[in-house]
C-alpha cells in the first residue's frame, strides 16, 4: 500500500510529506524534511498542532474526554488497580502478575530511605520556604548522592535510578512537608503500602501513634492514579527536552518539578483551592464569571479549561466521587468550598462563554478541596501532584532514550528582530 502524503505548494515548488498513522488518534504529517527542500520552518508557539514525539505510553482524546495508560482506561486502573501497579504499567508497558507486582512492591519498598546527609540539606532553607522550591531542589540533589545510577547509557543503571525515584520522592515529599510544619521528620516503614507509608511519613508524630485510614490511604492512591502520566503536556515535553542532552535522569525529573510548578499547569490545584476561598460564597460566583469572561482581567477560573480536553476531563469525575467518599469518611458535611465549587461548575457549564470555548473542570478543580480535608496544607498539593507525575515523566523520559532515532531538542524560530548592523561608538550614539 503506498504511503500516504501531504503535498505543500511552495512558490510553485510542491513537497510531498510523508504522512504517518498511529494506532488510534490523530495522524501526522512528518516534517522533518521541510527546512532542507523548502528552506522554510514550521511556526507552532505552544504547539498547539505539534506532535514533538512517537509514543506508545498515555492516549488521551480530548473530544470524547477518553485517557489511557498503555491502552487501559483510566476508570477501570483507579477502580481496580492501586498505584504501583501503574507505575509498573506505564514503565514495562503491560499489567504486571502476582508475582511481579510483589516483587515490584518489594524492590520500591527497600528503596524509600533517602541517603543520611540529605536530611541536613532540608536544614539550609527558609523555614517558610514552598515546599515546591524544596522538592525541585532535592530531587536534583539525589544525582549528588547516587552517582551509580546517572549513565543513561546503562540500561541497568537508568532502571536503578527509575526505581530510586519512584521510592524516594515521596519520602523527600513528606520531609519537605515536615520541614514546612517545623515538625520532626519521620522515616519510612516498611510494613506498610506505598501510599499508607507516605501518610504516616507525613502525619505521624513522636508523640504518639499513628494508624493509617484505609479509607483516605485507598482515596489518596487514587489520586495518584489519576495524575500519573499525561501524555506531552508541558513538563513531561520538559523532561524530555532535558534528557535529550544526556542529562542525568535526577536532574531531569527535577526540571520537569520545577515546569509543574506554574499555575497554568500542576499548580492550578493550589490555585484553584485559593480561588474558591476567595469566593467564599456561592452569592460571589457571577462576580468570578464575569471576571473569567472579561478579556482585560487575567483572572481565569483555576481548574477549568484544558489544552486538549475539550470534553470534561475523565480524570476530574473521578476526583470529585473520591471528594465525596473523603468528605463522608471523615464525617465532613455542607463543606462550603465544595458546595461554592459545584455551584461554580453548575453555572459555568450552562453559560454560553464557557460552552462557546469547551471549557470543563479539569483534574485541578476537585484535588484540593480533597487534599485539604485529608490534612495538607494548598503549598503541598502540586508536590502530591508531582510526586504521582514522577512515575510518568520516568517512563517517559526512558522510552526517549531507549527511541534509535532520539537526537537532542533543538527547535529553531522565526526572527523578527534587527536585520545586521555595525558597531556604533557610545560616545556616537
Ligand atoms: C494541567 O497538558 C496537560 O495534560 C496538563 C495536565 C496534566 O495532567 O499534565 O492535564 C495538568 O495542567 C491541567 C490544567 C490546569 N490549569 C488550569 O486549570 C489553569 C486555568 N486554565 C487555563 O489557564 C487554560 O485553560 C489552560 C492553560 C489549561 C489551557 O490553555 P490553552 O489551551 O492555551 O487555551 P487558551 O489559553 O488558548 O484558551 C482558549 C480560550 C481563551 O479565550 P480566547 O483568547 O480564545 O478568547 O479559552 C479561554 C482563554 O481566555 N480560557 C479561559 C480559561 N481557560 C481558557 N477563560 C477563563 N477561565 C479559564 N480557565
Amino acid at each position: 500500500m503506498t504511503a500516504k502524503t501531504a503535498a505543500l505548494s511552495v512558490d510553485g515548488n510542491s513537497v510531498d510529506l510523508k504522512i504517518k498513522q498511529g494506532t488510534i488518534g490523530p495522524s501526522v504529517v512528518d516534517i522533518a524534511p521541510l527546512y532542507k527542500d523548502t528552506g522554510m520552518f514550521t511556526f507552532d508557539p505552544g504547539f498547539t498542532s505539534t506532535a514533538s514525539c512517537e509514543s506508545q505510553i498515555t492516549y488521551i482524546d480530548g473530544d470524547e474526554g477518553i485517557l489511557l495508560y498503555r491502552g487501559y482506561p483510566i476508570e477501570q486502573l483507579a477502580e481496580h488497580g492501586d498505584f504501583l501497579e501503574t507505575c509498573y504499567l506505564l514503565l514495562e508497558g503491560k499489567l504486571p502478575t502476582a508475582q511481579e507486582k510483589s516483587d515490584f512492591d518489594y524492590r520500591v519498598t527497600r528503596h524509600t530511605m533517602v541517603h543520611e546527609q540529605l536530611l541536613r540539606f532540608f536544614h539550609g532553607f527558609r523555614r517558610d520556604a514552598h515546599p515546591m522550591s524544596i522538592m525541585v531542589a532535592s530531587v536534583g540533589a539525589l544525582s549528588a548522592f547516587y552517582h551509580d545510577s546517572t549513565d543513561i547509557n546503562d540500561p541497568k543503571q537508568r532502571m536503578i535510578a527509575s526505581m530510586r525515584m519512584i521510592a524516594k520522592v515521596p519520602t523527600l515529599a513528606a520531609l519537605a512537608y515536615k520541614y514546612h510544619v517545623g515538625q520532626p521528620f519521620v522515616y519510612p516503614q516498611n510494613d506498610l503500602d506505598y501510599t499508607s507509608n507516605f501518610l504516616q511519613m507525613c502525619f505521624a508524630v513522636p508523640c504518639e501513634e499513628y494508624k493509617v485510614n484505609p479509607v483516605l490511604s485507598r482515596a489518596l492512591d487514587r489520586i495518584f492514579i489519576l495524575h500519573a502520566d499525561h501524555e506531552q503536556n508541558a513538563s513531561t515535553s520538559t523532561v524530555r527536552l532535558a534528557g535529550s542532552s544526556g542529562a542525568n535522569p535526577f536532574a531531569c525529573i527535577a526540571a520537569g518539578i520545577a515546569c509543574l510548578w506554574g499555575p497554568a499547569h500542576g499548580g492550578a490545584n493550589e490555585a484553584a483551592l485559593k480561588m474558591l476561598e476567595e469566593i467564599g460564597t456561592v452569592d460571589r460566583i457571577p462576580e468570578f464569571i464575569a471576571r473569567a469572561k472579561d478579556k482585560n482581567d487575567p483572572f481565569r477560573l483555576m481548574g477549568f479549561g484544558h489544552r486538549v480536553y475539550k470534553n470534561y476531563d475523565p480524570r476530574a469525575k473521578i476526583m470529585q466521587k473520591t471528594t465525596h467518599e473523603v468528605l463522608n469518611e471523615l464525617g465532613i458535611k455542607d463543606d462550603p468550598l465544595l458546595e461554592v465549587a459545584m455551584e461554580l461548575e453548575r453555572i459555568a457549564l450552562s453559560d454560553e462563554y464557557f460552552i462557546e470555548k469547551k471549557l470543563y473542570p479539569n483534574i485541578d478543580f476537585y484535588s484540593g478541596i480533597t487534599l485539604k480535608a485529608m490534612g495538607f496544607p494548598t503549598a503541598m498539593f502540586t508536590v502530591l501532584f508531582a510526586l504521582a507525575r514522577t512515575t510518568g515523566w520516568i517512563a517517559q523520559w526512558k522510552e526517549m532514550i531507549e527511541d534509535p532515532a532520539q537526537k537532542i531538542g533543538r527547535p529553531r524560530q522565526l526572527y523578527t528582530g534587527a536585520p545586521r548592523r555595525d558597531y556604533v561608538n557610545i560616545n556616537q550614539r
